[in-house]
């Protein structure tokens, strides 16, 4: 347990490190307990000694992005957590002859590029905790498109790729080049696009923590990136909640074939269940697929309120609809659902 290691740690684990933290206040949902440990690596050799250090004491690791896709359960959440927020370098490539876009830590700042430098190398390099706001807007700045589709959501650029996050208007992995992986051994790995095989809200990338990624843009005229950024902004805007606090969707859409082209929110929405509460959570008014923490739920609430509505769906259509959203629970084995 925590006091094993002593409350402040340097001399403990490869990097700094907190024991007994509210993770809660670190998702978009804002529900949920405590990590036993709480790791953030500031370079991607610290991160690759903080796998193998938990590793080495037995404890399970979980790598927390922006907790934007993410259910916490309540209770102490026993092992590592490691957080990305200081893995957040963006840049351009350097463009020497020599360098692999993914060995160098700085690159170019997006910020200054020259105009007629634009054309030349469209490429961005985000390590895992660069936002995916930050992304987008680094993107629609230069005048690239390719990443528009995924403006307003929210998160981090570890966990978009591990989960191809994306949506109407396009996916992640729709631009990726290239990525770096860091193995459960320590080891890192780069893989190329066409030797991935993402799927519908899954990179597919096993067991590996996304350390950094290559995006390729297309070059465009600026003005139309943002129109069709701040259009699909809009139209997101009007149809999501998002102004309150939610995991995102809770629900993948199911198979087309199965269900008749029906999302699992228009499913949701048709089965009368927007509205239904259970506690503080609430399935919103707004969207079917998204519940709301109206203020103090508990993770307890979320998951009762996800099986009711599962339940519901699968006794009205005979669909078992498949949850989107990870959740993080001590007994996660044991299987909730
Ligand atoms: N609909 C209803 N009632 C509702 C909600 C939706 O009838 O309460 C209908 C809509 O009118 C529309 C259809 O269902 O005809 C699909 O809805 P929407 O356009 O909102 O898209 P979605 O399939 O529910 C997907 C992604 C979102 C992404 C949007 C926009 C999934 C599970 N969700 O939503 O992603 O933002 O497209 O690109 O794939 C997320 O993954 O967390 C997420 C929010």
């Amino acid at each position: 347990m925590s006091t094993a290691f002593g409350a402040s740690s340097r001399a403990a684990w490869p990097c700094a490190a907190l024991s007994n933290v509210p993770l809660g206040a670190r998702t978009t949902l804002r529900v949920g307990g405590r990590a036993e440990w709480l790791l953030e690596p500031a370079s991607q050799a610290e991160l690759a000694a903080a796998v193998v250090a938990a590793r080495e004491r037995g404890m399970a690791v979980r790598i927390l992005g922006g907790g934007a896709n993410l259910l916490v359960a309540d209770g102490v959440l026993p092992g590592v957590v490691i957080a990305t927020d200081r893995l957040d370098r963006l840049f351009r490539p350097s463009g020497r002859e020599e360098a692999a876009p993914l060995d160098e830590g700085e690159g170019t700042p997006v910020a200054r590029v020259a105009p007629e430098a634009r054309e030349v190398d469209p490429r961005l390099v985000a390590w895992c905790g660069t936002s995916l706001p930050a992304l987008v807007s680094a993107a629609s700045r230069l005048g690239w498109s390719g990443l528009e589709g995924l403006v307003g959501v929210p998160g981090k650029t570890g966990g978009g790729v591990a989960m191809n996050a994306g949506g109407r208007w396009g996916e992640l992995w729709d631009v990726i080049e290239e990525v770096r992986l860091l193995d459960p051994d320590g080891t890192f790995r780069d893989v190329r696009r066409e030797d991935c095989s993402p799927r519908y809200r899954d990179g597919n990338l096993g067991e590996s923590v996304v350390v950094a990624c290559v995006l390729r843009l297309e070059p465009d005229d600026p003005a139309r990136v943002r129109a069709r950024t701040s259009g699909f902004l809009r139209e997101k805007n009007a149809v999501q909640p998002v102004t309150e606090a939610t995991c995102g969707c809770i629900f993948k859409n199911p198979d087309p074939e199965v269900s008749g082209g029906r999302s699992a929110g228009r499913l949701i929405d048709e089965a009368g269940l927007k509205g239904l509460s259970v506690g503080a959570a609430r399935v919103s008014e707004r969207h079917g697929n998204f519940i709301v923490n109206t203020g103090g739920a508990t993770a307890g609430d979320v998951l009762a309120l996800v099986r009711r509505v599962r339940e519901e769906v699968r006794q009205r259509y005979g669909i078992d609809l498949e949850l989107e959203v990870r959740v993080w629970a001590a007994d996660e084995e044991e299987g909730l659902f």
